[in-house]
């Protein structure tokens, strides 16, 4: 399984040590959740600090975009070393025009959907994506209770995947602890995102080995 830990549920103060443990870790790369106070109900951080993270780490950065009018972010957020770009299908009313820009701007193109989105409005955008992140929360805060529909849409986007021979990585982000963990690998998650259940483990080390291992 792969894992990103999530940067939300780290100690802002101390930014640097807990990035330092996600380089000696066995998390596949970093997310960072980027919010404005609009598309969701919260402000995070946004590219100062960003700049800040990407002179720090040495794994991929995995940004998720929680913000209105995502396309003019785009340089943006590759100028601050993101591998991976995703927006939310709910805030991009041009979503293949998105993709596009972030695709020409040398990033891997995410697509995320809010748990009452259904996953067929991603038929048509699905095979020029590279990651599809279902929201297992209501987006906005870490540390919330996993929806178990998302079992359900993990399958069904599964389904959607291997029907029209699309081939993006699957990612759930919010509630992700070992044992949502396992129910989501046994319904076809490619990749874990998981705050609280790192960062405010006794043994982050140990949190991420045991989510890469299911
Ligand atoms: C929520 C963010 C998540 C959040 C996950 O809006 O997108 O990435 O940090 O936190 P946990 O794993 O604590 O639910
Ligand atoms: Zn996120």
């Amino acid at each position: 399984m792969l894992v990103s830990p999530s940067l939300l549920s780290a100690d802002f103060g101390n930014l640097a040590r807990d990035i330092e443990m996600i380089n000696h870790s066995e998390a596949h790369a970093l997310h960072l959740d980027v919010m404005d106070g609009v598309f969701v109900p919260n402000i995070s951080f946004g590219f100062p600090v960003m700049k800040c993270v990407q002179r720090l780490c040495s794994k991929p950065l995995d940004v998720h975009l929680m913000i209105v009018e995502p396309q003019k972010f785009v340089a943006q957020v590759r100028d601050c070393g993101a591998s991976i770009m995703t927006v939310h299908q709910e805030a991009c009313l041009h979503l293949n025009r998105v993709v596009q820009q972030i695709h020409d701007a040398g990033m891997k193109a995410g697509v995320s959907l809010n748990p009452a989105t259904p996953v067929c409005t991603l038929r048509d955008i699905i095979a020029d994506v590279d990651l599809v992140l279902l929201m297992s929360v209501n987006p906005g805060f870490g540390g919330q209770r996993f929806l178990p529909g998302t079992l359900r849409k993990v399958a069904e986007l599964r389904n959607l995947m291997n029907e029209i021979g699309a081939d993006a990585i699957i990612e759930i982000d919010g509630g992700v602890n070992d044992v949502t963990g396992r129910e989501l690998a046994q319904a076809g998650a490619d990749m874990l995102v998981a705050g609280n259940y790192v960062f405010g483990a006794d043994n982050p080390h140990e949190a991420i080995s045991t989510l890469a291992q299911l």
